[in-house]
């Protein structure tokens, strides 16, 4: 790996402790403005101290994220259909590899579709996207990305769609926590992180979910709805950090979340505009 990859993946991945909290923030580019995300800027910049990346859209990074801001920049660089399709699969490449570095991404992100109508079309489009990032120093991360077929998410198929999405030259991949799923870690030779689909009963299965995808050997998080859908997203991302990158247990998350709920959505939402700075 060449110098620009591999600093590019440091700012992906913390070195200081192999793992990663990254915000998704990019529903829109299919699902419209999402619940809570209708004004992106409202809603990412009070977490965006607490994450380590922020996964966006060109148009919501050009429009909702500050350049002065201290973030890392995952950009998601495939679309081309909407929710309004039964078959999700039918996805183009949206943002040119030019574009991601003119935008100073620091990782560019792309939906696979493995056993969907246009799986071929989708694997194809991650191959090109490898080409050229291997071409500009430019990580990619792959998207197992299962469309409206929520039940798709078992150990069988996310091991077959991460270890595809590794062969064919992806630097990370982003897939669903399942059971079984150190049997999805240990086929896949590139780091996995979890995504957490949509929004769970309670912050304990929250916290669960992550504390076993972790222990099971996922380097970190590319959470969305389940950390700003939460009456108290603050709150939440600082618990799923501790048990990112601190190894607290999903009690000591639920302890942390239920110590700093509220008077940290108070605190946040004093903070001036610019000083939006990551705490170390
Ligand atoms: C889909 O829109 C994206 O890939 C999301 O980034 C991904 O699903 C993670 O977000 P969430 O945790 O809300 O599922």
């Amino acid at each position: 790996m060449d110098y620009g990859l591999k600093n590019r993946m440091s700012r992906m991945i913390r070195p200081s402790t192999g793992r990663s909290v990254m915000l998704a923030c990019d529903h829109g580019y299919f699902m419209g403005p999402t619940r809570k995300l209708e004004n992106p800027r409202k809603t990412i910049e009070p977490l965006v101290p607490y994450a380590d990346v922020v996964s966006v859209t060109r148009g919501v990074l050009r429009s909702s994220v500050d350049p002065e801001w201290d973030i890392p920049i995952l950009l998601r660089v495939s679309g081309g259909t909407s929710i309004l399709q039964e078959d999700l699969s039918n996805e183009g490449l949206t943002t040119s590899m030019k574009e991601a570095v003119r935008l100073n991404a620091s990782a560019v992100s792309i939906s696979i579709f493995v056993g969907a109508p246009n799986e071929k079309q989708t694997l194809l489009n991650l191959g090109k996207l490898v080409d050229e990032g291997e071409e500009y120093g430019m990580p990619v991360m792959a998207i197992t990305a299962v469309g409206k077929e929520l039940e798709k998410r078992d150990d069988r198929y996310l091991s077959l769609a991460c270890r595809i999405a590794a062969e064919i030259g992806a630097h990370m991949v982003k897939t669903y926590y399942c059971e079984g799923f150190s049997r999805v870690v240990d086929g896949c030779p590139v780091p996995l992180v979890v995504a957490g689909g949509p929004k769970l009963n309670t912050e304990a299965d929250v916290f669960q979910l992550v504390f076993k995808a972790l222990q099971e050997g996922a380097v970190g998080v590319d959470m969305g709805r389940n950390i700003w859908q939460n009456d108290n997203p603050v709150a939440m991302i600082k618990a799923v950090s501790a048990i990112v990158h601190e190894g607290a247990t999903q009690k000591e998350a639920l302890d942390l979340f239920n110590e700093t709920k509220g008077k940290i959505e108070a605190l946040t939402s004093a903070r001036p505009r610019r000083t939006a700075q990551r705490p170390r």
